[in-house]
């Protein structure tokens, strides 16, 4: 019934993927998408999918591996986009938290993979992490390229910022962060999202969720967030549930 729509099992800390999507099915866990970072990880993703139809996967390169976006990588991006069960591109967006950071790189590879899923007619998902004002004039300056969806995965902005990406057409998805102490920001902002534009996800191995919090985590755990999510929503889990795999068959055009 829990759809997790970021997740990053190729990550050493599993072993091997096949690993944890054996424990998805006793997990209730229907399906995730697994979402390259680099070009190794993307390729590795679209293996992941042609092996396994519970798995969809996103292709693209992470702000903080904008150097590597060049030509030949984009070419084989797009190649990659139109294998079995690829989605969609992603991760792609903005991240100024770890110095050194180079803003205009990072902006042209964002740009150029926005262009990329454009061109393939395809979402994308965006990582944003303290770049919020460039993200938000590019988005603003290349609204044509949002045409065919997108999503804010990990959603860390404010509440007063989500009438802005909802109404360039984006869906916003939530982690494990919803179920921290501390998140009452984050809280603020689930409650101002409407429940056809959110999703759930794990970005695992980050952001664990409690009561598993400090440990690793896994694609299983998304069940937490939708939990948290439900009740912040006050909706029934089970409608909850059905609404998220409603949103992501809308933004991904394949069934969930
Ligand atoms: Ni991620």
């Amino acid at each position: 019934m829990y759809i997790d729509t970021h997740a990053h099992i190729l990550d050493e800390v599993y072993g091997t993927p096949e690993a944890v999507i054996a424990r998805l099915g006793e997990e209730g866990i229907d399906r995730i998408v697994n979402v390259g970072y680099d070009l190794p990880s993307s390729v590795g993703t679209a293996a992941l999918c042609e092996r396994h139809s519970c798995v969809y996967g996103l292709v693209g390169i992470h702000p903080e591996h904008a150097d590597t976006v060049s030509s030949e990588a984009l070419c084989r991006l797009a190649s990659l986009a139109t294998k079995k069960g690829v989605i969609g591109i992603g991760e792609i967006g903005l991240d100024y938290h770890y110095t050194p950071f180079d803003k205009e790189q990072q902006k042209q590879a964002f740009l150029q993979q926005l262009e990329l899923a454009y061109s393939l007619k395809k979402p994308f998902c965006i990582h944003l992490r303290d770049a919020a004002g460039d993200m938000n004039e590019l988005l603003t300056k290349n609204r044509e390229l949002l045409r065919y969806g997108g999503v804010m995965h990990c959603y860390a902005q404010s509440a007063e910022l989500v009438p802005f990406y909802l109404k360039l057409g984006l869906y916003i998805s939530f982690t494990g962060a919803v179920t921290f102490k501390n998140a009452r920001g984050l809280l603020d902002a689930v409650r101002a999202v409407p429940a056809d534009r959110l999703l759930t996800e794990t970005d695992c191995p980050y952001l664990t969720p409690e009561p598993y919090r400090g440990k690793t985590n896994f694609p299983f755990y998304v069940k937490y967030v939708a939990k948290r999510l439900a009740e912040l929503k006050e909706m029934p889990e089970e409608a909850f549930c059905a609404q998220v795999k409603e949103n992501a068959r809308a933004l991904f055009h394949v069934e969930f």
